[in-house]
């Protein structure tokens, strides 16, 4: 019978930790795959409520463009940026706020305060108070913004398009 040589518990040793440190490398790559099939990307989520203006200071049935900073985020990336969006107060003391994107091919529209509508300066298109098609080439109306009131802080949330005109 042959005596186990001295070099066998060193390999034994040395294959033991090969494995254990491929089993850790193998980990460190799965983990991140893991959270993202499991938890999802950041781009799913939510978007976070901003504030961007004061019920008070604003004129019934008056549109008022107001300017407000967001985090819009891009994959795994987050980026500040400013966005804008056109608030009416309606009768009832709520808030409807549009996307200034002109649903047609995407211009920014403005408050024609003499016509009383919105108007696209590309194609002309033009939309009510609220946000409905009047004339021209877009498709539906205004999107809006989520809505909610914070006392009177309003917040707006995601862009929700609107339904076909
Ligand atoms: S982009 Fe507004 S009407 Fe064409």
């Amino acid at each position: 019978m042959k005596s186990p040589s001295p070099e066998e518990p060193r390999r034994g040793f040395l294959i033991a930790s090969i494995n254990g440190l491929m089993g850790l490398i193998t980990a460190a790559l799965a983990l991140p795959s893991a959270g993202y099939l499991l938890g999802g990307s950041k781009a799913k989520r939510p978007a976070d409520w901003v504030p961007a203006g004061d019920l008070t200071k604003l004129e019934e049935n008056v549109p008022e463009q107001v300017i407000f900073e967001r985090v819009r985020r891009d994959g795994w990336k987050t980026v500040k940026e400013k966005a804008s969006a056109w608030m009416v107060k309606t009768a009832d003391k709520q808030v409807v706020a549009f996307s200034p994107v002109c649903t047609h091919l995407g211009c920014a529209v403005s408050w024609d305060g003499s016509a009383k509508s919105f108007a696209c300066p590309c194609h002309t298109s033009s939309f009510g108070t609220d946000g409905k098609v009047l004339s021209g080439p877009a498709p539906r109306a205004l999107d809006r913004f989520a809505v909610k009131l914070d006392g009177s802080t309003i917040l707006l949330g995601e862009i929700r398009p609107a339904d076909k005109a």
